[in-house]
């Protein structure tokens, strides 16, 4: 994208990724993302705040070109990962006297993930500010959101945020500000889900830290930049607080039919009793959809046929990777069916044997569901609704 002024003097300089369609060879990208890099020109220095995917470095030093910066002092590295941190070896041999200003972490991880020189990598400790004449950048280490490296850095005089991954969005657009507030409310979810959920508890920490700083603007390092900081701000003290909602996720993969059939009955069951439910097929799901849907419920529900003896390996994926991802869960159990046996419903719960959660009995049946299954799965939704009763787990909007 071509630079554009956020402030006086203070410019984005990122690239769009429009196609962009998966990240980490895992996370889906529907929305394709982008790699927000931001130039301060101060009076006397010039810092430039992150860099951009490798891929896209090509953009920056374009940006950094038509912007007529012949001298650069300062990169800010506020995350050591590829997608921000890629094009520093290409900006460091543009400007051979710019430095680099990182946590001491990221400063390790920027020498061995990007092969950074360590002699043009300087340490910044945690209240640490430097000057750029009439501008000021001070450093606030935010570990774990979501390496242990990570920071941001505040403009002081322009009241700017900038947060890199924090509050960031997969969400590629030419609006360079957040223009339609529910497309990137979902955005920003998905990417709270898939990347900073398994973080809550250190995020509670990080909101409280900047609760009383003035912030005029939010500039993250994906997707559009936030001129209403607390649109976001509020949005992840939900996520990240809020007890969970009246919703049961249901996660199922079927090969004949049976699972199927159990987890519409069950889904049936479920509402009768004025439990919300969100399932997904996960043969074909989008396992950003299934993240989304892990922030808010207090129940999860995996359903899975017995294949060569323990579950089908798209459930194994799932339970693993809502074992990762660490959302808020109260409950869970498990439903399938088999055809001579197996070990289903055990490996499903070690999987997820980290979370903090009670397990309530799970149904697994021979073939396919017979009346005394189905009566089964009716008690199931009992042992589910008395649990949302007794712990008072409400509806909240999700
Ligand atoms: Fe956008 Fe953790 O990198």
């Amino acid at each position: 994208m071509i630079p554009r002024e956020i402030g006086p003097r203070i410019y984005s300089i990122g690239a769009v990724d429009w196609d962009r369609r998966i990240f980490d060879e895992l996370i889906p990208l529907p929305d394709g993302t982008t790699y927000n890099a931001y130039l301060v020109k101060g009076n006397e220095k010039t810092a430039l705040v992150d860099t951009v995917d490798p891929s896209m470095g090509g953009v920056l030093v374009e940006n950094l070109r038509a912007l007529g910066v012949k001298n650069l002092d300062y990169i800010v590295a506020n995350h050591a990962e590829q997608d921000h941190s890629g094009a520093l070896p290409q900006v460091l041999k543009l400007y051979p006297d710019a430095k680099v200003l990182a946590s001491p972490k990221c400063k390790e991880m920027l020498v061995d993930l990007s092969l950074s020189p360590e002699s043009r990598v300087l340490s910044v400790g945690d209240g640490e500010a430097i000057s750029l004449g009439d501008k000021t950048l001070e450093f606030m280490h935010a570990p774990w959101v979501h390496w242990p490296e990570t920071m941001l850095t505040y403009l002081r005089e322009s009241e700017i945020l900038f947060t890199c991954d924090l509050f960031g969005s997969h969400f590629a657009s030419s609006d360079l500000y957040v223009s339609d507030e529910a497309a990137v409310y979902e955005a920003a979810k998905r990417y709270y889900a898939e990347i900073m959920m398994p973080f809550r508890t250190v995020i509670q920490k990080h909101l409280e830290k900047i609760k009383n700083l003035p912030i005029s603007t939010i500039a993250p390092s994906h997707g559009p930049i936030y001129d209403k900081p607390n649109f976001i701000i509020e949005a992840y003290r939900e996520w990240v607080s809020a007890p969970p909602s009246n919703l049961v996720v249901l996660p199922y993969v079927s090969m004949h039919g049976s699972t199927k059939e159990m987890v519409r009955y069950l889904a049936g069951c479920l509402v009768k009793r004025g439990i919300a439910v969100k399932q997904f097929d996960l043969a074909r799901t989008d396992i950003g959809k299934l993240a989304m849907a892990l922030v808010d419920a207090a129940t999860i529900v995996i359903g899975s046929p017995t294949t060569l003896a323990g579950p089908h390996p798209n459930a194994a994926f799932a339970a693993y990777l809502v074992g990762i991802l660490r959302p808020k869960l109260k409950f869970a159990s498990a439903i399938g069916s088999y055809g001579w046996g197996g070990k289903m419903v055990e490996q499903i719960f070690g999987m997820i044997s980290n979370l903090k959660v009670e397990l309530i009995p799970p149904v697994v049946i021979r073939g396919y569901p017979k009346a005394e299954d189905y009566e089964a799965l009716e008690r199931l939704a009992d042992a589910i609704l008395s649990k949302h009763e007794e712990h008072r787990i409400v509806d909240r909007i999700t």
